[in-house]
Order: C-alpha cells, then sequence, then structure tokens
C-alpha cells in the first residue's frame, strides 16, 4: 500500500469529481507545485474524475503568478507552471472539496480551525502523508523554498513529486466512485 489510506475521505458526489485543493502559505511555491504535479501524473496515468486547485492561506500574491524559481524547477522535471495564478484559500470552498492538502503544520492547523465540521475538519491531511517514504521518515512537511536557492526549490519539488506519486497510486487503487473511474490507460 502506498501511502496513508484514504479511508477518512468523505464521500464526495457521485456525479461530480473528487475535487483536491494543495494549501501553502503564498501559493506561489510550493502549492502551485503540488497542484501542476499532481495534474501533470493524473493525465500521464489517464486517471480521469479528479480536479485538482492550489490556493495559499495568506493572500499577498493573489492574481500573480508562480515564482519564477518554481516555474524554472517545474520546467527543469518536465512540468509547465507557466498558467498559474495565485488564489486565497476560501473556507467556504469546504464545501466543495473533498481533500484539502496542507504543506506544512502551520496550514494544517489553519485549515483545521477554518473547517466548519468535523466533515470538513476530515478532508484535511498533509501533503506528505501520501509518500510511504516521507511516513516512514516522520518527515511530512514541506519546508518553505521562498527565501532558500535552487537546491531549496529542488528539494522542495522532489518532496511534492513523491507525494503526488503516492497520492496518484492511492487515488488508482481505491476508485473514488462508480462515475469517477480511476484507472491507468496503458
Ligand atoms: P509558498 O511560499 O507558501 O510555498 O508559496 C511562500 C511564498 C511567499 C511567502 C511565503 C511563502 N511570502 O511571505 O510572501
Amino acid at each position: 500500500m502506498s501511502g496513508m489510506p484514504l479511508a477518512p475521505l468523505p464521500p464526495a458526489g457521485e456525479d461530480r469529481p473528487l475535487r483536491v485543493s494543495m494549501v501553502c502559505s503564498g501559493n506561489i511555491c510550493r502549492s502551485p507545485m503540488a497542484e501542476v504535479i499532481l495534474r501533470h501524473l493524473l493525465d500521464e496515468a489517464g486517471v480521469a474524475g479528479v480536479e485538482v486547485e492550489s490556493c495559499g492561506i495568506g493572500g499577498w500574491h493573489v492574481g500573480d503568478g508562480a515564482d519564477p524559481r518554481t516555474v524554472t524547477m517545474l520546467r527543469r522535471h518536465g512540468y509547465d507552471g507557466s498558467a498559474h495564478r495565485a488564489s486565497q484559500f476560501d473556507p467556504r470552498s469546504f464545501a466543495d472539496l473533498d481533500l484539502v492538502l496542507a504543506a506544512d503544520r502551520g496550514h494544517l492547523r489553519a485549515l483545521q480551525r477554518a473547517a466548519g465540521s468535523e466533515a470538513d475538519r476530515a478532508k484535511v491531511r498533509l501533503l506528505r502523508e501520501f509518500d510511504p517514504q516521507a511516513v516512514a521518515a516522520g518527515t511530512l512537511e514541506v519546508d518553505d523554498p521562498w527565501y532558500g536557492g535552487t537546491a531549496d526549490f529542488e528539494r522542495c519539488l522532489l518532496e511534492v513529486e513523491a507525494a503526488c506519486r503516492g497520492l496518484l497510486d492511492v487515488l488508482v487503487a481505491q476508485p473514488v466512485a462508480p462515475t469517477r473511474p480511476a484507472q491507468r490507460a496503458e
């Protein structure tokens, strides 16, 4: 089994996709990487029925593109982050989301506080919970690369990519609803 079980994942409506939101502080580094990478992996695997978005706890960068270092690192690893525009998390969006994935424990706590019900709180997880190696190592946060350099952005991308691969494995192993077929196109 890759990643943690999605057991507490609240059932999405059967007539709509599974909706995943990636959350960090500013929505210009970590969560855009996660959004772009998970969407790319889903496309590559032919998995339909999962929608991915991202946002920040803070609103400082709303409307901005991803940090140029994020776009460069994504491109270097084969992903296109050029279309990203930053947005801020709105607690009202809990109603539309199934899985809200936090980059670090600060985001996790902020999201849990913003959740208006136990059902919404159960949607909030740390992204790296889906990376079995991170779980084994007990390193469940994606540290902020914002004040760092190229090596920090690369470390960030590799952590996010491993977690997205783990999440993809879970989504493929656990078809989420009859109308949201999760299957690989071989
Ligand atoms: P992110 O990185 O949360 O991974 O997008 C940050 C970007 C900007 C700021 C903090 C973190 N900021 O303070 O503006």
